[in-house]
């Protein structure tokens, strides 16, 4: 009696059910896993191109050879170079220039060019009425060998950083002037 309802009962439980189930879990995760190695595959490196230039970190402390070191003389003289920078995704070419002397303990230092009045552009011994000055044309700043700001300009002229490697002058990032007393 017991047989035949234990055979009763199994003929009404729906058959392989447990079976079934685990088959369509096994397919969703393997359709799931699959498509989302996919969608990785994609995404990822759409992702990565993307923020890629935004996690570099910005080329700080670069520099560029300018002249060799025996060029170099007390009397400033004026230098141009290029400067590839690279900011984000934008690549641009700065052509810029420095007055650069060696002081007199032998000390190779770079002024910029760029008047600390509103901009212009400086150039050294160039008004006979200024006789060993940087004299700015616009509206007649004047500064010391050293950028030290005589008239006009409220501040010294700005230093670019300097190195000496295997006896080439290199220039870099354009800072406040550290001479002029
Ligand atoms: S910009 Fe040089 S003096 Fe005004």
């Amino acid at each position: 009696m017991s047989n035949q309802h234990d055979q009763h009962e199994s003929s009404h439980r729906p058959p392989n059910r447990r079976k079934e189930m685990s088959r369509r879990q096994f397919l969703t995760y393997t359709l799931g896993g699959a498509t989302a190695y996919m969608a990785g595959g994609v995404v990822l490196p759409m992702l990565r191109f993307a923020v890629d230039p935004v996690l570099h970190k910005k080329t700080e402390g670069n520099f560029v050879k300018v002249v060799e070191v025996s060029k170099i003389t007390d009397e400033p003289q004026e230098f141009s170079f290029e400067l590839h920078q690279q900011d984000g995704w934008y690549a641009s070419t700065a052509s810029l220039t420095a007055w650069i002397r060696k002081d007199e303990s032998g000390k190779i230092y770079a002024l910029s060019p760029i008047c600390k009045h509103l901009g212009c552009t400086v150039g050294w011994n160039n008004d006979k009425g200024f006789p060993n000055e940087y004299h700015c044309p616009c509206h007649g700043a004047q500064y010391t060998k050293d950028g030290k700001n005589l008239a006009v300009a409220p501040k010294p002229l700005d230093e670019y950083k300097v190195k000496i490697d295997k006896d080439w002058v290199y220039l870099g990032d354009i800072v406040p002037n550290t001479r002029a007393k």
